[in-house]
């Protein structure tokens, strides 16, 4: 009998690729933290920007999406280049299904509590509300971009959403539009982490994220704009809620390497689920002991 050990040991050194984007082509500092997990494990790994030309993705045992972020204008080239992965995870199935929001829909209608959308597309005339606070984002976006929160009982804000919905409408993006859920600015948001282990995904750790939007979208040009990030025990009704995400999701979506459930209260304390990350998520390993190692684990575990 072998054991995992042994077989890492005596196999030629797996090679995994970490992939990100060109404008951070040394990864974030809370990814480079599975690195030296992965090279104790005997694995060499290495960040990879996922649309440089030449890279051979044959050549790597794994690639693991972690920050190709700048993916968001051209969501279709950066679905076709998933399928061109032979080994990518999460897998390219996951990547189409994962990376525009319309994927709530399907868990809504799943039973899981997501937040009430308005959808607009392109021809859609949108009638706004006269009162309260709304967000206005893109179905496909990360990092809170071209992301904006709106007093409606305002006219300067109003007008100012507006704008909003008809910019996005003539980028062709998809638009929602949703009450703003205000239990963000005290409680904040929590996102759970799992973590892939030898039986399907586990329950690694979660952070508490703060409010991330002060008012009308700032349009401004980077990656991402910056989180406050907090350790967070979640409750038993955050637990429940993301299994309950988790056994909603489709079938093809399997295996997964890791997962991430980012859930906000309701008016009623209710958790409600505002994304569920399966793609490129932030795990923020640094918040947890021996998340980077379980990580790690993880991606051994998936290597031939
Ligand atoms: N309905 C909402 N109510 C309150 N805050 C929201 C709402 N939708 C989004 N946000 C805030 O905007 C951030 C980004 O939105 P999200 O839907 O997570 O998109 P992404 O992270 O893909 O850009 C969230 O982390 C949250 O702080
Ligand atoms: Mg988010």
């Amino acid at each position: 009998m072998t054991s995992e050990h042994d077989r890492t040991a005596t196999r030629a050194r797996a090679r995994v690729a970490l992939v990100t984007c060109a404008d951070l082509p040394e990864l974030e500092p809370d990814d480079q933290l599975v690195l030296a997990p992965l090279a104790a494990r005997g694995v060499v790994a290495e960040p990879v920007v996922w649309d440089a030309p030449d890279v051979d993705w044959g050549d790597y045992d794994l690639a693991v999406l972690r920050s190709p972020w700048d993916y968001v204008p051209r969501r279709d080239e950066f679905v076709a280049w998933a399928r061109r992965v032979p080994a990518l995870a999460n897998p390219a199935l996951t990547v189409r299904w994962n990376t525009d929001k319309r994927y709530l829909r399907e868990l809504a209608a799943a039973g899981v509590p997501t937040v009430p959308t308005d959808w607009l597309g392109a021809a859609d005339e949108w009638t706004p509300p006269e009162t309260g606070e709304y967000v206005v984002k893109p179905a496909v976006s990360a990092g809170s971009q071209d992301t904006g929160r709106y007093d409606l009982a305002d006219a300067d804000q109003r007008a100012l959403a507006v704008a909003h919905v008809a910019r996005l409408q003539a980028a062709d993006r998809l638009v929602m539009v949703q009450p703003y859920l205000d239990a963000v600015d005290t409680y904040g948001e929590t996102a759970l982490l799992f973590l892939a282990g030898p039986d399907g995904l586990e329950f690694s750790h979660a952070i508490r994220k703060g409010a991330m939007l002060t008012g009308p979208d700032a349009a401004t040009n980077s990656l991402y704009q910056p989180e406050k990030i907090t350790p967070r025990t979640p409750s038993d009704a955050e637990h429940a809620a993301a299994r309950q995400v988790l056994a909603a999701l489709p079938e093809d979506m399997e295996p997964l390497l890791y997962a991430r459930v980012d859930l906000i209260p309701g008016a009623d304390g209710t958790p409600i689920l505002v994304e569920l990350e399966l793609t490129e998520p932030s795990l923020f390993l640094g918040h947890a002991d021996g998340a980077a190692d379980r990580l790690a684990d993880a991606i051994v575990r998936r290597l031939p």
